[in-house]
């Protein structure tokens, strides 16, 4: 079983990709090798030579493949603007369609500053989830004011912890 968290941001020093980590930590404590993709690390001509491009240049070989070879996808989505970052759209549209995702397995958690827990982007990509034919888990933690209870790579909130392990064995047992 490949599963892949995806860090659904490019910005520096976010706390989708700190939540990642921890999230890939959790994961481990099962005896799983979840591996990690951080939208930081698109090619740096991912606009010029590879979104809407075809052949793409090679810069992008590896992810693709990385993507191709996962089984289930664990989406970490941050709230930007009441929906998730663009990124995270561009990412998809470059991606082989529909091989990419069609018939495999995902899982989103979704964090804000605010109140919302990224409530509505969750929604809102599930909708393209939906779209490219990935079974998602019904399981989708809110993880609000996030800087308040998620810091220094730890977890300072019980029941936040809680909630992402109901999402990692609902997607295992997917
Ligand atoms: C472009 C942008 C838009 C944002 N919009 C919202 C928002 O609509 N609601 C909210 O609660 N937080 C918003 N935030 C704050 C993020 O939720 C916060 O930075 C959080 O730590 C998760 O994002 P990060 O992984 O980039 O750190 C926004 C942040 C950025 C960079």
């Amino acid at each position: 079983m490949n599963i892949t968290i995806v860090s659904t941001t490019s910005r520096n020093g976010s706390k989708t990709l700190e939540l990642s980590h921890f999230v890939q930590s959790l994961f481990l404590k099962k005896g799983i090798e979840a591996k990690v993709l951080d939208l930081k690390d698109l090619p740096e001509d991912f606009f010029t030579s590879v979104l809407y491009r075809s052949p793409k240049s090679d810069s992008f070989r590896g992810i693709q493949e990385l993507v191709t070879a996962t089984d289930k996808f664990l989406f970490i989505i941050p709230e930007y603007n009441c929906s998730f970052p663009g990124i995270l759209k561009s990412f998809v549209d470059a991606l082989e369609f529909p091989k990419s995702f069609r018939g495999k397995k995902g899982g989103m958690i979704g964090l804000s500053d605010g109140t919302q827990g990224a409530t509505v982007a969750m929604s809102h990509f599930s909708d393209i989830l939906n779209y490219l034919g990935v079974i998602v888990v019904s399981s989708r933690p809110r993880l609000i004011n996030i800087g308040q209870h998620f810091y220094d790579g730890t977890m300072h909130q019980e029941i936040y912890t809680q909630h992402i392990e109901r999402t990692l064995d609902e997607l295992i047992a997917l």
